[in-house]
């Protein structure tokens, strides 16, 4: 844990739980978010500046309300209820909660009548705020003076600063909310006594003294990816313990055009580190054989790829012992993974991450685990990885296999490399790069009738994929210019091989995914 100030948000459930910790930490403010039933003693031994009471989809007034100790209310650390979180609180302070008359959802104006409590001193009156609930407190508990309401809700904000006790019903942490930023800074601080001491140099400088402490003079193994997380971890590991690093990159054949060079020239030439680069991809085509079925396509990815990777560390651990193993998981891999319960399974993606225990670690080290994205980008700039590679899209575990509808064959590979090489040089010369979040080619499948030259072809279909997203859940396709998408088309007709005909996929998320498998 950082030995920074921290703020403790306690998860309910809600869809922007996530959201609200990134806004802290983006106020400079190192912050977790916990279950909402985590013990208090262990609330308070994280010693927090402040708390934030999430969310949830659940009513306090039902049988599933989810349970937080009331206490916490008592701790001393000022507490600031969000949605679900004010009504919580009214609800045990003795206050009134109606459910389900009054309905809000979306932009809704808010009158700011009050605001001399330092949290909604910055909102101007009638500020359109984001709102989205079925209950509403409709009397302040005993102690709170109401700082604002809306049409339909008597009280859109209260307070009590003799308790340091704080609720907004709407979502400050969503963009949509009129100086949603300035109401948060406002809580840490005005309220909490903020100091605005996370910063990426402070993390860097005191996670490089963590990890030597921990590791000693003991050796550490890392899979490197070629991904933006596992890049970053081994930058800092670098950084930390130098040689006693190694990194084991899998091969598998389904990577991208001069995907597994780079990696070698980065960090090859620029950490010390031992690497070991493995073509696996023997293994995996024909394991691959046959096989159509997109998650049957996945698990065999994975399980091949945790054989490859366990048989090097079996080999390693023979020369003289290996005792940690390293992982890129990052904090949002953290929070889902306490919260994604019951959710239906649409693809099963981190496939390549789970390791078998018992290949005999004396230890994991997650370096990165408390980061999100953005940080973990600003991290590897700051440690000296090229830009592209630290602003690198996202690129799945199973690679180029789930582009390629049917069997994974090289050739077929070879059809979708070269379109998507094809593609990623187009769309940085039309300088479309960081406004796309993602972008790919899929071997559809289809075949089709054309002509090329006085000939008739009967040759592959490509799909172009290109979207815009904040958070991969949703997406819209993007607006590439036509200009750019003529060149995309043609290039990719005449250079990728055994391609008649290129179709630009406009469908958003949902109802389609990003990816087609
Ligand atoms: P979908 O296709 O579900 O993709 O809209 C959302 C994001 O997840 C990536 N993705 C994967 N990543 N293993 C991964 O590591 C996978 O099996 C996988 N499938 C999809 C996808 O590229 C997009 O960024």
């Amino acid at each position: 844990m950082p030995d920074n100030q921290r703020v403790v948000i306690l998860n309910f459930g809600g869809q922007y739980c996530q959201l609200i910790a990134r806004r802290v930490r983006e106020a400079g403010v190192y912050c977790e978010a916990l279950p909402h039933d985590t013990p208090i003693e262990k609330i308070r031994a994280a010693n927090p500046i402040g708390l934030i009471l999430s969310g949830s989809p659940a009513s306090t007034l039902g049988p599933d309300a989810p349970y937080a100790d009331p206490a916490l209310l008592g701790m001393g650390a000022p507490v600031l209820g969000i949605c679900y979180g004010m009504q919580w609180m009214a609800h045990h302070l003795g206050g009134a909660i109606e459910s389900g008359t009054a309905r809000e959802y979306g932009r809704v104006t808010v009158r700011f009548t009050k605001n001399t409590s330092g949290l909604t001193q910055s909102m101007p009156d009638g500020a359109s705020c984001w709102m989205s609930h079925a209950d509403l407190v409709t009397r302040e508990p005993e102690g709170f003076a109401v700082l604002a309401s809306s049409d339909n809700c008597p009280v859109a904000a209260m307070a009590d600063p003799s308790r340091k006790l704080y609720g907004v019903q709407f979502h400050p942490e969503v963009t949509h909310t009129e100086r949603g930023r300035d109401l948060i800074n406002g809580f840490l601080y005005n309220i909490c006594g903020a100091s605005g001491d996370w910063s990426m140099e402070s993390f860097i400088k005191q996670k490089i003294t963590e990890l030597r402490e921990r590791i000693g003079g003991g050796r550490v193994l890392l899979g490197l990816s070629g991904g933006v997380d596992s890049a970053v971890t081994a930058a800092i590991l670098s950084t930390a313990i130098g040689g006693q690093l190694t990194c084991v990159y899998v091969d598998h054949g389904l990577m991208r055009k001069d995907e597994t060079e780079q990696v070698r020239e980065v960090f090859e030439g620029h950490f010390d580190l031992k690497l070991i680069q493995v073509d696996a991809s023997d293994l995996f085509f024909s394991r691959l054989e046959g096989v159509t079925e997109p998650e049957r396509k996945r698990k065999i990815i994975g399980a091949a790829f945790v054989e490859v990777f366990a048989a090097e560390a079996a080999k390693l651990g023979g020369q003289g012992g290996i005792e940690f193993l390293a992982q890129g998981t990052t904090y949002p891999d953290v929070i889902e993974s306490g919260q994604a319960a019951g959710a239906a399974v649409i693809k099963s993606h981190h496939n390549v991450g789970g390791l078998p225990a018992n290949i005999g670690f004396k230890g994991l080290i997650e370096p990165i685990r408390m980061l999100f994205k953005d940080e973990v980008r600003a991290v590897g700039e700051r440690l000296g990885l090229p830009e592209q590679l630290v602003w690198r899209q996202p690129f799945p575990g199973p690679g180029l296999a789930i582009r390629c509808l049917g069997e994974v064959t090289r050739d077929r590979i070879a059809i979708v490399r070269a379109s998507d090489a094809i593609l990623r040089e187009e769309i940085a010369k039309a300088g479309l790069a960081r406004d796309i979040q993602q972008y790919l080619t899929v071997l559809t499948g289809a075949r089709s009738v054309g002509v090329m030259g006085d000939g008739r072809t009967y040759e592959n279909t490509i799909a172009v994929r290109a979207v815009t997203t904040d958070d991969f859940m949703t997406s819209d396709w993007a607006r590439i210019p036509y200009d750019a998408l003529a060149r995309i088309s043609s290039r990719i007709v005449n250079e990728a091989p055994r391609v008649n005909r290129v179709v630009y996929d406009i469908t958003t998320k949902p109802p389609a995914s990003i990816e087609w498998e």
